[in-house]
């Protein structure tokens, strides 16, 4: 065979990366279950680079190079294990597969010991920038054994985004790492999606805000410190105008927000793993709430109290909502980081955090400029014990935490719920604490089940007879 790599799978995505890698000079094998969809690709965009059409697995394989790389870009679950079973039945020896869907990390895990038992290769890649960025770069997350990666690694890299002549793709660690940094991507996400809500939130409820107006504050915003992807199309969003009323389009949509799981995954492995992810959790959770449409019906009859008047002055309310917003995003981002080094450390992936700062700069949904001092961040101290305690973040968030308490509490007075702002700030606080209430826990679970408790002054565990004569025991 001839061509460099196989897509196989052409929705959207799959036919947009083939796209990119054709358009890249490089020849694509391309095939799908149903033939109609590879016809439809070769007739509108054949003559973009050198397609190669097959009609059957056999014929798809057969047009490739070895060892043979196969990008399968199905859908995460059932059909991916089809697609892989059915190409491992057909493959050799050091053949790779990759799969570029959103799956779960430890499916991927499970995968890559099975194929790696038949002599393949598996590499389970996250690839983030949607339709947009799977056409013209996204960046790739690609998992998977590090020799895979000789073979894989050109090629990926020739489509991916590229910051600073740097490419946004770079072999993360073994086995399911690559599709555990990309859902942790999707943590991110969230979070950083539900934070710009809250801020959107507080200018239209708490100031009063047009839409109009709070589009063109985030425009502004992005050319700040906030400068990203996201702020910049929440710009365009507020700004779109309804075709049929004539109102903000975001007005007429439902505000019941969906997910497809990345987000909740995140969270559940956050719960496994002991980390306290609260941002992307408040994220995921505000979602679900957001959702529960029947109990909001019933619940608008609520009362919320004595709720206070708008801030007076509306601009200095709107720079306060700013330096709120950086600074809950740089919680999310902290604990999400976290959350990375500690599943690496769980699976032994030895991932370097600051990979990641460097190949999300561009190409992905979250790719910001914030990722910049990041990634330095990482370099200065690659053993940073939280993105908080970098002398550029502390900095920042040290000079944004007035702001950010009276846009909590000034949320809280007025009513306008503010989960991620609050909870970030909260973790914030509980983080630098002297003294945390877990003391009283650890005297409570002594006192009703004798789980016992460490003093601060001596080695040892103790146990007090609380039942007894209150006396305390070394155990
Ligand atoms: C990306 C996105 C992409 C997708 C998510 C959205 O990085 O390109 O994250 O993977 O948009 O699956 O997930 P929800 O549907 O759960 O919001």
């Amino acid at each position: 065979g001839r061509a460099h790599i196989g897509v196989t799978g052409l929705a959207v995505m799959g036919s947009n990366i083939a796209r990119n890698f054709a358009r890249r000079g490089h020849t694509v094998a391309v095939h799908n279950r149903s033939r109609a969809k590879t016809d439809a690709l070769i007739d509108t965009y054949g003559h973009e680079g050198d397609f190669v059409p097959a009609g059957t697995i056999e014929e798809f394989l057969d047009a490739l190079q070895t060892p043979r790389r196969v990008l399968v870009m199905v859908q995460a679950g059932a059909a991916t294990d089809a697609v892989i079973n059915e190409l491992a039945d057909n493959m050799d020896a050091g053949d790779i597969i990759i799969d570029g869907g959103n799956s779960l990390y430890t499916d991927t895990i499970r995968r890559e010991a099975a194929m790696r038992e038949r002599g393949l290769h598996f590499v389970g890649a996250g690839i983030s920038g949607g339709e947009e960025g799977a056409l013209n770069g996204p960046s790739i997350m690609p998992g998977g054994p590090a020799e895979s990666y000789r073979h894989l690694g050109p090629l990926l890299e020739s489509i991916s985004a590229h910051v600073d002549g740097e490419p946004c793709c770079t072999h993360v660690g073994p086995d399911g790492s690559g599709h555990f940094v990309k859902m942790v991507h999707n943590g991110i996400e969230y979070a950083d999606m539900q934070l710009i809500g809250e801020a959107f939130d507080l200018m239209r409820t708490a100031l009063g805000m047009p839409i109009a107006e709070i589009g063109e504050v985030f425009r502004q915003w992005n050319s700040g410190d906030l400068e990203s992807y996201l702020v910049e199309i929440t710009a365009e969003v507020l700004g779109q105008v309804d075709t049929r009323t004539g109102r903000p389009l975001v007005e007429m949509i439902v505000d019941s927000a969906g997910q497809k799981g990345t987000g909740r995954w995140t969270v559940k492995s956050a719960l496994d793993l002991g980390v306290p992810t609260t941002g992307i959790a408040e994220a995921v959770f505000a979602r679900a709430l957001s959702s529960a449409t029947d109990q909001r019906e019933r619940a608008r009859e609520l009362q919320g109290g004595a709720t206070t008047a708008a801030p007076v002055d509306t601009a200095e309310f709107i720079a306060a909502i700013n330096e709120a917003l950086y600074a809950s995003k740089v919680v999310a981002y902290a604990q999400g980081f976290d959350q990375i080094v500690a599943g690496s450390r769980e699976y032994g992936w030895d991932i370097a955090p600051g990979d990641l700062a460097t190949i999300w700069r561009g190409g992905c949904i979250i790719r910001a400029t914030f990722l910049d001092r990041i990634k330095e961040a990482y370099a200065e101290d690659p053993d940073l014990p939280s993105l908080l305690l970098a002398p550029y973040f502390r900095a920042a968030v040290e000079d944004a935490v007035d702001s950010w308490r009276r846009v909590v509490s000034t949320a809280t007075l007025t009513g306008v719920p503010v989960p991620a702002f609050s909870s970030s700030l909260s973790y914030y606080d509980a983080l630098r604490a002297e003294r945390l209430p877990a003391a009283l826990t650890q005297g409570l679970r002594d006192y009703f089940g004798a789980h016992t408790y460490r003093r601060v002054d001596m080695e040892g565990d103790f146990h007090t007879l609380w039942g007894g004569d209150r006396s305390e025991q070394r155990v």
